[in-house]
């Protein structure tokens, strides 16, 4: 069955997908983006993940390509000519196709559409019997990871060292000493005393779709959060420590830097996060 993508108006074989040279996405990564996942036909938290990308498109001012109604209608188009039910959807807006200027074009330009989307991957069970690995690496992004912006090369460099040390991911720490994020992950500590903590919202951290919903999980659960920066130390020293993110949903993570977590083993808040995760997945 050939797997389709949608590029500016089109529908073609991904294969054969492909955008102008001069896309300021290609040239100056002038552009954003949106995951969704697709549980069981249906789109896991469309509404906020439609608000973060009309918050990220409003912040670089990056017109919408289409009206959201329309877009959602070629999301569901997609993913049906995909045949698609477990998986995610890709959706990229760039500032789209000019001659090469640092300065927006001179000329009203029609923002770029690309959207792909992808089978589901499961999380390997060892990954969720024994937890993950993290390691540490410094926050060299730029000041405004609030924004989904695709210019995400500190990520991908994250990354990769993160896979060179045998871990999942890779835990961003800024000047400060603070834990901020994941490279594609939101960072959650238990303290010793059992208090929950994650970095507030801001302009250091990207404000996950799946980080506001467990929020709003364990506050259902009368389990409470604080959000607020916490340190390297204060994570090394941590009782049980875990990730979120749309496509991991809620992750404990058992090792830092080599280091155990606390005993080592998925924490008991972490677990039953999860486990709250899951059900809202089935449920909505
Ligand atoms: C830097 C960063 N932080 C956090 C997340 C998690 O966000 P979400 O829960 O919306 O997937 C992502 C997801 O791509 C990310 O790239």
């Amino acid at each position: 069955m050939t797997r389709f993508a949608y590029v500016n108006g089109l529908y073609c074989p991904h294969s054969e997908a492909m955008v102008h040279v001069e896309d300021r996405g290609y040239q100056f990564a002038d552009g954003v983006y949106e995951v969704i996942a697709l549980h069981r036909g249906r789109f896991v938290d469309e509404q906020p993940h439609l608000e973060r990308l009309d918050r990220s498109l409003f912040e670089l001012r990056i017109g919408w390509p289409m009206a959201p109604a329309v877009l959602k209608l070629v999301m569901r188009e997609l993913v049906r000519r995909n045949g698609l039910r477990d998986g995610s959807i890709y959706i990229q807006v760039t500032r789209g196709v000019a001659p090469r200027d640092h300065a927006f074009p001179k000329t009203r330009v029609e923002p770029g559409l690309v959207m792909t989307t992808r089978r589901a991957k499961s999380i390997p069970a060892a990954a969720l019997r024994d937890g993950v690995a993290v390691v540490t690496i410094p926050d060299i992004r730029w000041g405004r990871c609030d924004i989904k912006s695709v210019g995400l090369l500190p990520n991908v460099l994250g990354k990769q060292a993160a896979l060179e040390a045998g871990a999942y991911e890779a835990w961003q720490v800024n000047a400060q000493g603070v834990v901020t994020e994941g490279t594609s992950t939101n960072a959650w500590i238990v303290t010793r005393e059992g208090r929950v903590v994650t970095h507030p919202p801001g302009p250091q951290i990207l404000n996950g779709v799946t980080r506001l919903t467990v929020l709003r999980l364990a506050a259902e659960s009368q389990i409470a959060v604080e959000e607020r920066p916490f340190t390297l130390a204060e994570l090394k020293a941590a009782r049980e420590a875990f990730l979120t993110s749309t496509s991991s949903h809620v992750l404990p993570v058992t090792r830092v830097d080599g280091a155990p977590v606390g005993d080592g083993k998925p924490g008991r808040i972490a677990r039953r996060l999860r486990e709250l995760y899951l059900a809202e997945l089935e449920r909505a």
